[in-house]
């Protein structure tokens, strides 16, 4: 099968063309590198020739229907991702992600491709209730990235319910693991710990979060993709393993080994979702996926892909990341330079 993976230099993507090449798919990665897009997160696919890329945007109708033509599939990831950019920018998220996902659905409707999978996130339901969020829950985004996710949710769905395209939605919960970008919240604890500078955790900490590694998302993923008969259908996938800030924050500096006193509070994210949880039972009965990896164990395997990577998160901290670290994390770029300049 030939897969246009947009957003492919980017966390999720990466992962999910790596383990596309490695059951045989063709691969077109089509990303615009961004400041979350990373030409090294797809090094060991591209210099061997194993993908192809172009290097493009997601709201530029020619080039988006000429990477589409001839593919099979479409998994779009592309989209600005973190929340607390949404805050400062929210202008560029509903371009990225509303716009461009509509630009992907056109040029997919226009080349009629066998199946498009909508990368949504379980971020659209804002705060869940007592339960778990069902894919019809009602959607309550409280941030400008959800909001605009929630925005291309619903479009790649109209596309279906008008133009029989066939798409399938995924919302999945909060990922971890290889390539994850340093401004989110794993990474960014980790290497604050490895530089001996405070884990900067939002108000009370209490806040809940459901995590999955990513490659348990990514199998998820391929499965959609192949799976026959999904047309039109949403998916949330998640593991049902729900941890606080102050839970993650100590499970790294414990994966470090460095002293739980590095851990700090500050002030928090306005609009901050206390829980997300989702119901992922529909996935489990409709396609057989599961998750393999329980947190206590997949937490401290991406730890050490930070540890053993300091070339990789130095360089995205210092570089094209740089300003927006000074800004927010006062400290942070000169502890990580030292690191450097020690070794
Ligand atoms: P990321 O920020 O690491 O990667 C996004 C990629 O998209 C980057 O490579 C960037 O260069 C590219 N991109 C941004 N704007 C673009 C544009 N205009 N045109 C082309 N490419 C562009 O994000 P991620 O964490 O890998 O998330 C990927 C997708 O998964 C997103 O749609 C996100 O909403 C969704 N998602 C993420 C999570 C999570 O926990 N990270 C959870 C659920 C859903
Ligand atoms: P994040 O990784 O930004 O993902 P999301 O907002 O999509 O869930 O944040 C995960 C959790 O960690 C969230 O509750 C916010 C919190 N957080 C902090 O406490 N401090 C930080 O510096 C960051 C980036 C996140």
């Amino acid at each position: 099968m030939r897969i246009l993976v947009t957003g492919g230099a980017g966390f999720i993507g990466s992962n999910f063309a790596r383990l596309a090449v490695r059951k045989g798919h063709d691969v077109l990665v089509f990303d615009k590198l961004t400041y979350a897009g990373n030409m090294e997160n797809i090094r060991d696919l591209l210099d061997p020739g194993k993908i192809e890329f172009v290097q493009g945007d997601v709201c530029d109708a020619r080039a988006v229907r000429e990477a589409v033509r001839g593919c099979d599939g479409i998994v779009h990831f592309a989209a600005a991702t973190h929340v607390d950019r949404s805050i400062l920018e929210a202008g560029t998220f509903v371009q990225t992600d509303v716009v461009g996902t509509y630009v992907v659905l056109e040029a997919a409707r226009q080349e009629n491709v066998g199946r498009v999978v909508h990368i949504s996130t379980d971020e659209l339901y804002g705060e869940s209730g007592p339960k778990p969020s069902r894919e019809d829950s009602p959607l309550w985004p409280k941030s400008p990235y959800a909001a605009s996710k929630a925005g291309a949710d619903r479009l790649a769905y109209s596309y279906h319910a008008t133009y029989d395209l066939p798409v399938v939605i995924t919302r999945c919960v909060n990922n971890y693991g290889p390539y994850q970008h340093p401004e989110k919240a794993i990474p960014l604890f980790t290497i604050c710990a490895l530089v001996g500078h405070p884990l900067p955790v939002y108000g009370s900490g209490r806040n809940r979060r459901e995590w999955i590694h990513v490659d348990d998302h990514t199998e998820a993923l391929l499965a959609v993709l192949r799976a026959k008969g999904l047309e039109g259908e949403t998916f949330n996938i998640g593991t049902g393993e729900r941890k606080s800030t102050l839970e993650i924050a100590q499970a790294v500096v414990d994966a470090v080994g460095k002293p739980r006193g590095l851990i700090s509070r500050v002030a928090d994210r306005p609009g901050h979702v206390k829980s997300h949880a989702v119901d992922s039972g529909k996935i489990r009965r409709r396609i057989g996926w599961k998750p393999t990896r329980r947190f206590a164990a997949g937490l401290p395997e991406a730890v050490r892909w930070f540890v053993e990577h300091p070339a990789w998160w130095r360089k995205t901290v210092t570089d094209a990341g740089r300003a927006y670290f000074e800004e927010r994390y006062p400290g942070l770029v000169p502890a990580v330079e030292k690191l450097g300049a020690s070794g």
